[in-house]
């Protein structure tokens, strides 16, 4: 089923801090070359500010480029899996950071670890559809550098912070969605205190399960690739990307890359990595997102923003 709705804005945000693999070698029993060959990553993002002020960043980034009225966001869904806290939300602060608490708002966090964005977005575009709420914030934050051991050179040269925004309101435009997730009760993949991971496993579970959902998404819709103008993955590891690329014979611009310099942000950086693309690309194109993660969660979109 075809949702309709409109992308009106995309935003993100970055923290200044920045952790290089040679701040890395000084922690762990790990180098640069290592680093690179294995996971494409140079640098990624460390916060001094909390999950709540990054997605209030991203959603003021959104906002300004829109010259959106605030005031009209009655709808809002936060992907996280790194709130400082259990309860009230992100969603339930940034309502209240954003200036809206007199406004009647529905607000609430979504956790599918990685693929968070793609299922907040579901969320959100279907409940535009039903025409009761005006304008939908969506938003990835994550303060990963917050849940990982970095005395643990598996996971620790992966992750990095970072938040993403998208406003959404009612319209004509068709978005498609493919959402899934199988209970995963074997640890390879789970936050504890820590992010722990069987790296190999995990890996080979993204290379599997991304072309998959790929194909379903096109073949539900009956679109091809030839109809989608870029691919934006879930930026895990330079080479799962690659393999996929391969696997599905693209050409290297089809899709699109943040990964060296932000490295893993989990939800965060789906929307990041579009903000990003919209900074640069200002006509309409329809783009593929495409995520996987904990839970295991994995998911997929067209979206024409
Ligand atoms: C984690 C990951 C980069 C490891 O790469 P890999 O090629 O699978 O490497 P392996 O885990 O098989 O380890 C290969 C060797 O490098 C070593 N190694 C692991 N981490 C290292 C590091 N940071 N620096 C140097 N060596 C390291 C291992 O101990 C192993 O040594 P050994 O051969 O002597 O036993 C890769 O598996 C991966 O990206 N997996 C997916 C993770 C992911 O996407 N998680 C989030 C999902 S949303």
């Amino acid at each position: 089923m075809s949702y309709k709705s409109k992308i009106v804005s995309t935003g993100k945000y970055l923290p200044e801090g920045v952790i290089t693999n040679f701040d890395l070698e000084k922690l762990v029993d790990t180098n640069d070359e290592w680093i690179v060959s294995r996971t494409g990553i140079n640098t990624r993002r460390k916060a001094l500010e909390s999950v709540l002020d990054m997605a209030y960043n991203a959603s003021m980034d959104a906002i300004k480029k829109a010259e959106y009225d605030k005031d009209k966001i009655d709808l809002i869904i936060v992907a996280t899996i790194t709130n400082e806290i259990k309860s009230p939300s992100i969603a339930n602060l940034l309502q209240a950071k954003l200036g809206l608490n007199d406004k009647q708002v529905m607000a609430f966090d979504v956790n599918a670890a990685c693929t968070g964005f793609v299922y907040a977005l579901e969320v959100a575009t279907s409940l535009l559809q039903s025409w009761k709420f005006k304008s939908a914030l969506v938003v990835g934050s994550e303060k990963m550098t917050n849940i990982v051991d970095f005395t643990d050179r598996n996971t620790c040269i992966l992750f990095g912070d970072g938040a993403g925004s998208m406003i959404v309101e009612p319209g004509d435009i068709d978005s498609v969605f493919y959402n899934d997730s199988k209970g995963d009760n074997t640890k390879i993949l789970e936050v504890d205190k820590y992010v722990k991971m069987n790296g190999p496993r995990v890996y080979q579970f993204a290379v599997d399960i991304i072309p998959k959902t790929i194909n379903k998404i096109l073949r539900d819709n009956n679109l091809t690739l030839d109809d989608i103008d870029v691919i934006i993955p879930h930026q895990a590891n330079k080479r799962i990307v690659e393999s996929i690329i391969k696997e599905m014979n693209l050409s290297d611009d089809k899709v699109i890359l943040n990964i060296d310099r932000y490295g893993n942000t989990s939800a965060a950086s789906i929307p990041i990595t579009i903000a990003e693309y919209k900074e640069e690309n200002k006509d309409l194109k329809t783009i593929l997102i495409v995520g996987f993660g904990g839970g295991f969660t994995w998911g997929a979109a067209i979206l024409k923003i």
